[in-house]
């Protein structure tokens, strides 16, 4: 049968009503597919390939994305996948499919990073079964907005941290001024370092354009860099500046191991937390450039006590406003091998 969705149509306006459901499961996998390409990504760099046959759908890495100079491991890359794969998982159980995930099937093949085996008939896992991270996928969005001073909810709280359900991946959360504070004084200097190398800006400006996404926050950035160091007699630079002491928690996602497949799991569970919290009105924006800094990553961990774990994704949570467009994405014929 004819697909009956239009794959050139702006992914964002994918609906589920045109789910292909008397159609072939390869229809049935790239339809769902059109959920994985919404997910974030450093830079907007959507480093995700898939390849589907009627036996499974394989997730790989484009190594054309590979950040060489803000992320020489490669990390990065794989947490996008992981937060695309993770889409992918909760709308294949929103159809009602059962899945077998296999990370890394081959060895010798590092860009091929997971396989997806779906059944028919599936039951949602408890962690996927509410609907409302289905319909968030299509509203979620980064938040680079000023946060407001307003505490998030113990029970809202609470729907947060049901999201990390991996026993390789914890969360970290604080609402301590102090800590907040001493934090965004480390991401000021991470900042200053990776600004002075030049092929962090190189790197930066190509995937500016490339990524299409709004290069003001960036600028915004800049700014804080100059005030701070404008501030070094010890006057306290104003509201703008501190974007994380103003949000009421700052999120760590670690993991006991530096490996790929936690890297991929930091994904799934990041991107179940932006769902959540899209789902609850709670804006999210990811500050990792602590993590992109080896000197800086190894400061941190003691300041929030992970001395034996790797921090792999940091976030602040509060209330803001949205952004006003979401990010372009390419369409699926684009991204199929
Ligand atoms: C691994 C990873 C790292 C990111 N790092 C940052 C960051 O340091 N600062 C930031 O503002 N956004 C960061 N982002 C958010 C991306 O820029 C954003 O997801 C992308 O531009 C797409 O926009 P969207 O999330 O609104 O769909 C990161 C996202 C991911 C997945």
């Amino acid at each position: 049968m004819q697909q009956n969705y239009d794959p050139s149509a702006t992914p964002w306006h994918i609906n589920e009503r045109d789910y292909p459901s008397h159609d072939s499961l390869i229809e049935k996998e790239k339809f769902l597919l059109q959920y994985a390409l919404l997910a974030p990504s450093k830079y907007n760099i959507q480093p995700w390939r898939f390849d589907v046959n009627e036996k499974e759908v394989q997730f790989w890495l484009d190594p054309a994305c590979w950040l060489t100079a803000s992320d020489p491991n490669r990390r990065e890359l794989h947490i996008s996948i992981g937060a695309a794969l993770e889409n992918f998982l909760i709308a294949a159980e929103h159809f009602g499919f059962g899945h077998t995930v296999t990370y890394f099937p081959e060895a010798g093949k590092p860009e091929w990073i997971a396989s997806v085996l779906l059944s028919p008939n599936g039951s949602p896992s408890p962690f996927r079964k509410d609907k409302k991270l289905f319909y968030a996928i299509i509203n979620r969005h980064t938040s680079r907005a000023v946060y407001e001073a307003l505490a998030i909810p113990k029970v809202d709280l609470n729907q947060i941290k049901n999201c990390c359900i991996e026993s390789e991946i914890e969360l970290y959360l604080t609402d301590d001024l102090a800590l907040k504070k001493e934090i965004d004084e480390l991401m000021i200097r991470a900042d200053a370092l990776q600004f002075a190398n030049s092929a962090f800006r190189e790197e930066l400006n190509f995937w500016m354009k490339e990524g299409g996404f709004d290069a003001s926050w960036i600028i915004a950035k800049m700014g804080r860099l100059a005030t701070a160091y404008l501030h070094q007699d010890g006057s306290s630079p104003d509201g703008k500046q501190n974007a994380l002491s103003h949000a009421p928690f700052l999120a760590v996602l670690y993991s006991k191991e530096d490996d790929h497949k936690a890297h991929v799991q930091t994904g799934q569970v990041f991107e179940r937390i932006a769902l959540s919290a899209a789902s609850l009105g709670v804006q999210l924006q990811p500050m990792t450039q602590i993590i992109e800094v080896p000197q800086c990553r190894e400061e941190f961990k003691p300041l929030v006590s992970l001395e034996n774990a790797y921090p792999q994704h940091i976030f602040r949570l509060g209330y803001g406003s949205r952004e006003k467009s979401h990010t372009p994405r390419r369409p699926l014929n684009e991204l199929l091998l």
